[in-house]
């Protein structure tokens, strides 16, 4: 069928009186009300023109019953925003409808009575992508037209069934504008036609093979450039790649490019998945309120996750880019050929994609590396979410507003609970349960249990128990007692959690000989399957240390029964544990027991030589090339994952304890420091800028360094010393890791540093030249300084005219910062008002960044009695303001029970 069949017309709002009425009150929908829809859109096609103010779609669907519903109903629900969507007409069979009789409008949904088999219903609306401010549909952003659907964006497009378990084939999508200002015309799939329309104006037609959900949905129109390459697949078809962002950013798209061929590779040498289309498209838009988006065949990115070159990304943006590129191209075969039958099972696809796009990680770099990564944000992020008011199993069983499901728990514990599956079955078990879902449920929309059902299917094994994990919120805490005696050793484990019924947990354990620190027993996989179990391990020669939960073999927290530490097996175990991970492990532990020390009392000279035998001899170990490992061993835990340990937190006392700890062991090496930073910069010296692992790492490890050196700056003196050697660092930067590692020095300074800060910030900003990205550095590192009056210059570079609440980036970059510095939670409440503030205004633009940004009030509970109060009375604040969004409803009420 011809895209030409449609034509836009007619002036008459169908709708109107829908928009009109009082807006609906927020709505919570259960998984447990998930029924199949009574008739299924099986085809559609689309014409979008555009125009400046305007754009007219039209559509036609095509409508037959659903063989699996067998409810009563013979009527179909559409979705729609009338908020958004202006239903101008509406035909069935090329017969008008009639409201009342044939159809019936309520607020977000159009139910039309009782279609016949074979109907095609024809629908005209009118958006106004210009004012969409939410970014949620079709939106403008600078030089183009571009889509954000997922997770329910295209009721804000047209009328449509618009819920994953609705897999149609989008036949023909054309798109006209105007050419000169929109010459780059892009939808899923394959063009298949394409013109002039005279007057000025183009067009272009797509084509999409693969029955998609409407969340996948996605065109472009716009004035970009572009990169081209191709990539031929394992069965040897010719793909061509593309890659496009605004023309000044052309140059910056290289290394997105390599990371997708990477990615196409490693998807069929590890999982023998195979791209599917003749054409793979990314686009780059600068506001966005996510990482990325995997619309099949036409993939958006957030400009942060996709550009990259040397001068204006760090490493970690490098790495990034490399992960979230992996992230979506893999979406292609987890989640776009198998798919979410509802958003309940958001994980299926989440948690999947994220453990694929982690090993690719892992594997293009360092496993221990990327696993010491990961395990960090984890504990920094979803720890913090599962013990707060937002905690909700990887399988939620409730939402208003699904936006705010699009969470850490169900990304980064949902890749979790994956890895285990992995972990139990080994990796050859876990791949053949992969082969036996995709051949079970290729094109189809499914379940979590249909994933859990392949797993033990493959492979034999029982994963009832294991199924737990999807419906247990909070994170299960581990006890281990240890015994030795005569050649046996005695690990008993014992688990608490939300369940009444034990989990099944994988708990990875290696045994060290005490004496030698050989390894006596190599790494194996015990089955923690009951509340409490003895392991024991017999025929020993000697006593032994425990290495337990190695690689993070499970999302829990492991403590000791005792509710002491032994800090001698950490010590031993920070030394010569041969599992990266749980090396490095050790040493934080040392850390994290000397920086409570510090913050309740005093720190003990026997932790404090522990942490310093550890700290010395990383610093000082010359053997190892492995530099990002070092680099992070000398890390002190983030204060996030310090107050995840406490009931109380205080974070001004955390953040003093930790610059306690970090000062004394700065001023204890400062001589090792210095000699190690300038080894590295003569190492690094007359080289070649590379992004490797190697490089990484020594970059990653003198701006460790520098960062502990910088930090001894008690006397005029020393902040004189300090100032010069961030100032070098940032002259002699040999690109943005070291410029951000310097200015994040410098932000910080004050007294005799004062004026080497203000003259960094001022060359930063001007060597930026409006670099969107580079300026969203320049106002983080401003708003997460370490200085006194940091609310008064936060709230004097709101009114900078580089910021504006209109881009999630650049709002994140300055608000979203500030509420992680210290200074948020300044006595007086006053950051919590301005947050408070900003949310207000924000909530009216874009609710989906508003609500994201509430998190950071809702945790109140965590604090102190007095600062408690004062957030939760900004928090009663926000839920008394009118109108609210449902998802900010969401967030401040959950956060108000
Ligand atoms: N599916 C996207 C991903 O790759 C996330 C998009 C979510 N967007 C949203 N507005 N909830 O993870
Ligand atoms: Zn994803």
């Amino acid at each position: 069928r011809g895209g030409s069949t449609l034509s836009s017309a007619t002036t008459t709002v169908l709708n109107s009186a829908v928009a009109s009425e009082e807006t609906a009150a927020p709505v919570e929908i259960f998984r447990k009300d998930y029924e199949p829809l009574p008739h299924l859109v099986e085809k559609i096609n689309m014409l979008f023109s555009i125009e400046e103010g305007k754009t007219i779609v039209t559509t036609e669907l095509f409508i037959e019953p659903n063989e699996s519903y067998n409810g009563k109903s013979r009527d179909l629900t559409l979705d729609g925003d009338e908020t958004c969507v202006k239903l101008l007409a509406l035909s069935l069979n090329g017969k008008d409808l009639e409201e009342g009789t044939d159809y019936t409008l309520a607020p977000g949904k159009l139910i039309l009575k009782n279609p016949p088999a074979g109907a095609v219903l024809k629908t005209v609306v009118e958006i106004v992508p210009e004012d969409n401010t939410q970014l949620s549909g079709l939106y403008k952003d600078g030089p183009m037209y571009c889509t954000q659907c997922e997770a329910m964006g295209f009721r804000r497009i047209t009328y449509y069934p618009d819920r994953p378990d609705n897999m149609a084939v989008f036949e023909n999508v054309r798109l006209e504008a105007d050419k000169e200002a929109y010459p780059v015309l892009l939808a899923n799939g394959n063009m298949i036609d394409s013109g002039d329309l005279g007057d000025g104006r183009h067009y272009a037609t797509w084509t999409d093979p693969y029955p998609k959900p409407s969340y996948l949905f996605c065109c472009v129109v716009g004035d970009l450039g572009k990169i081209h390459d191709t990539y031929t697949t394992m069965s040897g078809r010719k793909v061509d790649l593309q890659v496009f962002s605004e023309s000044h950013n052309v140059h910056k798209l290289d290394y997105a490019m390599e990371s997708l061929k990477n990615s196409m590779k490693w998807d069929e040498d590890r999982f023998g998945l195979e791209y599917d289309l003749d054409l793979y498209n990314i686009v780059a838009v600068d506001s966005f309120n996510m990482g990325a988006m995997e619309n099949k065949g036409l993939n958006v990115f957030n400009t942060a996750y996709v550009l990259a070159d040397k001068d204006t990304a760090t490493d970690s943006d490098f790495e990034r880019v490399e992960g979230v590129i992996g992230h979506e191209y893999f979406h292609n075969w987890t989640g776009n050929r198998v798919t979410c039958r509802d958003w309940f099972q958001l994980t299926l696809k989440e948690g999947l994609t994220v453990f694929r796009d982690q090993e690719f990680s892992g594997d293009m770099n360092s496993k221990a590396v990327n696993r010491i990564e990961n395990v960090r944000g984890l504990r920094a992020g979803q720890f913090r979410e599962d013990a707060g008011p937002m905690s909700h199993p990887i399988r939620p069983d409730s939402y208003i507003s699904m936006d705010n499901f699009y969470t850490a728990t169900v990304y980064s514990k949902g890749a979790e609970i994956i890895r285990m599956y992995q972990t139990l079955l080994s990796v050859e078990g876990f791949r053949k349960g992969m082969d036996l879902y995709f051949e079970r449920h290729d094109g189809s929309a499914v379940t979590c249990d249909d994933f859990l059902s392949a797993m033990s299917d493959a492979t034999g094994v029982d994963l009832s128990q294991f199924a737990l994990w999807y419906s247990t919120n909070g994170t299960p805490v581990v006890t281990y007692d240890t015994k030795y005696e005569d050649g046996t050793f005695v690990l008993t484990l014992t688990q608490k959690s939300n369940s009444d019924k034990p989990l099944h947990i994988p708990i990875s354990v290696g045994l060290l000989n005490k004496e030698t620190g050989e390894e006596a027993v190599a790494t194996k996989v015990l089955d923690l399957k009951e509340m409490t179990q003895e392991f024991k391990f017999e025929g020993l020669k000697g006593d032994v240390v425990p290495s337990i939960l190695r690689e993070f073999s499970a999302p829990v927290k492991l403590l000791p029964a005792s509710g002491e530490e032994d800090e001698e097996a950490l010590a031993f175990l920070a030394a010569r544990d041969t599992d990266g991970f749980n090396k490095w492990e050790a040493g934080q532990k040392l850390f994290t027991s000397l920086i409570f020390q510090a913050k309740d009392a005093e720190m003990t000279d026997k932790t404090y030589d522990f942490a310093k035998e550890a700290f010395g001899r990383t610093l000082t170990d010359k053997e190892s090339k492995d530099y990002s490992i070092l680099a992070y061993a000398l890390i002190l835990p983030s204060e996030g994952t310090l107050g995840e340990l406490v009931d109380v937190v205080d974070p001004i006392a955390i953040h003093k304890a930790r610059g306690a700890v970090k000062k004394r062991l700065a001023r204890e090496f400062a001589t090792e420091l210095k000699e190690r930073y300038d080894e590295l910069t003569a190492a690094m010296e007359g080289s070649e800028f590379k992004v490797d692992a190697e490089s990484i790492g020594m970059r990653r490890l003198r701006n460790v360094c520098l960062e502990y050196l910088c930090s001894i700056r008690e006397t005029p003196e020393e902040q004189k010393t300090a100032a010069e050697l961030a100032m070098s660092h940032f002259k002699k930067a040999s690109g943005m890791t070291d410029k951000v590692a310097a200015l994040g020095a410098l932000a910080s300074m004050d007294g005799e540093g004062a004026s080497a800060r203000d003259e960094a910030l001022e060359t930063f900003y001007k060597d930026a030249d409006g670099d969107a990205l580079v300026l969203n550095k320049w106002f983080s590192l401003q708003a997460m300084a370490d200085l006194p009056d940091i609310l008064d210059r936060v709230k004097k570079l709101k009114e900078h005219p580089d910021f504006t609440l209109k881009n999630p980036n650049r709002c994140r970059s300055l608000i979203g910062a500030f509420a992680m510095n210290t200074a948020f939670h300044e006595e007086s409440g006053a950051g919590y008002a301005f947050l408070r503030e900003i949310l207000e205004d924000l909530d009216q633009l874009n609710p989906q960044i508003s609500s994201r940004m509430a998190g950071s009030l809702i945790q109140w509970k965590k604090y102190d009695e007095k600062r408690g109060q004062i957030m939760k009375a900004e928090l009663q604040k926000l839920a008394d303001m009118k109108p609210i969004s449902d998802d900010l409803f969401e967030i401040v009420s959950r956060g108000l029970k």
